[in-house]
């Protein structure tokens, strides 16, 4: 039997060093902002060469604590993607700014030749997603926005140790923005995110807003979130840390696989970066317009399959109404016929081989 994800067998790989670390927590008697998240922001910010990375809750007040700092917020707008977690989205409309959507490229990341035509004199930033774990074309997207003396904010929720022309992925930007939801490539055991930069004083800010806007105890610079990172998430994220890229190789050997035997099958086609190990493979993605029937045939052999994402986010009933007429024929399209097949660290060759078989065999039919 092939699943999906197996977070059972991945605690058990490294149990005795999650169960080292979880007790070293809890007989400290600190349990929120304390040594651990420390810890963890310096070997993550080492890890990327970054000089400040600020733990924070979550994925999605990671960008928006990134907003606020920059001091976006009402009045200006954001340019984003509309194939993504909504939780992109919902960060701009949380900062107060308005979410403008520029459709996607073939490879589903936003389509850097259309963003110039989006620009407004609102314009405050461009928020890239790296979809997938694939690079965004961060390159031409940072040409942009230095052009138009734009911020750049890198989702980079899914791209945990990709790279991209040998550079990092969310070390482009001004700021990088990270969950750590625990499917992600570096996954917590419950929410956590990060958010990392160069810039000394939007690093500061960010620390302040996470913690209430507090400067010094009980001295409020600023307005602030609870968006506190725990000791316990900190800890445990070392441990993993310390295997991201060891994963992330795991990952890429299972996608090499799927690449060699996949690539010649009539009316399937693979979504894959210009140079297919500068991704982390957060997802493998396929794309076919016989999709429904390629899940439902899967599902009968046991493989279960995703898709990300089958609404583009201006399509989502919250948001149809202002933004349902947005041209976004690419994510529409995409999101008819893109899925993601199983691809994860404690999957076997044999069970590679076993999605194969069954993918050929419905394009046989
Ligand atoms: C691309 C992207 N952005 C943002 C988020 C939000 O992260 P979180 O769920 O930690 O808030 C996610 C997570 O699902 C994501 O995949």
């Amino acid at each position: 039997m092939v699943k999906f994800n197996d977070f059972p067998k991945e605690a058990e790989l490294r149990f005795s060093e999650y169960d080292k670390a979880f007790r070293r927590v809890l007989h400290s008697g600190w349990y929120i902002l304390g040594e651990e998240v420390k810890k963890f922001e310096g070997e993550f910010s080492e890890y990327l060469k970054v000089k400040y990375c600020i733990g924070v809750g979550n994925g999605l007040e990671a960008l928006q604590i990134s907003l606020m700092a920059l001091g976006i917020g009402k009045g200006d707008e954001v340019i984003t993607t509309p194939l993504s977690a909504v939780a992109t989205t919902l960060s701009i409309i949380a900062a107060g700014a308005k979410p403008v959507f520029v459709d996607a490229n073939e490879v589903a990341q936003i389509n850097a030749d259309l963003i110039e035509k989006a620009i407004t004199k609102k314009t405050k930033a461009v928020m890239p997603v790296h979809l997938y774990g694939q690079p965004a074309e961060i390159d031409k997207i940072k040409e942009i926005c230095k052009k138009h003396d734009l911020f750049l904010i890198e989702d980079t929720a899914q791209a945990h140790g990709s790279i991209c022309k040998g550079k990092i992925l969310g070390t482009f930007g001004d700021v990088g923005c990270f969950s750590f939801y625990p499917t992600k490539n570096l996954g917590a055991f419950g929410d956590a995110g990060a958010i990392v930069t160069n810039n000394k004083k939007v690093a500061k800010i960010c620390a302040e807003i996470r913690d209430y806007g507090q400067e010094s105890k009980y001295v409020h610079l600023r307005y602030g979130l609870n968006s506190r990172l725990d000791e316990l998430q900190a800890t445990l994220l070392r441990v993993k840390l310390k295997y991201l890229n060891q994963d992330n190789r795991k990952k890429r050997k299972i996608a090499k696989r799927y690449i060699e035997k996949l690539k010649n099958i009539k009316g399937l086609k693979l979504i894959l970066p210009e140079k297919w190990d500068d991704s982390n493979f957060h997802q493998f993605v396929i794309k076919t317009s016989k999709r429904d029937e390629l899940r439902k045939y899967l599902a009968t052999k046991g493989i279960p399959t995703l898709i990300h994402f089958p609404v583009p986010i201006p399509d989502q009933p919250f948001l149809k109404k202002d933004y349902g007429k947005a041209k976004i024929p690419v994510c529409r399209m995409l999101a008819k016929s893109v899925v993601s097949l199983p691809c994860h660290i404690m999957m076997t060759q044999a069970q590679v081989d076993e999605v194969v078989r069954a993918i050929k065999k419905f394009f046989e039919k």
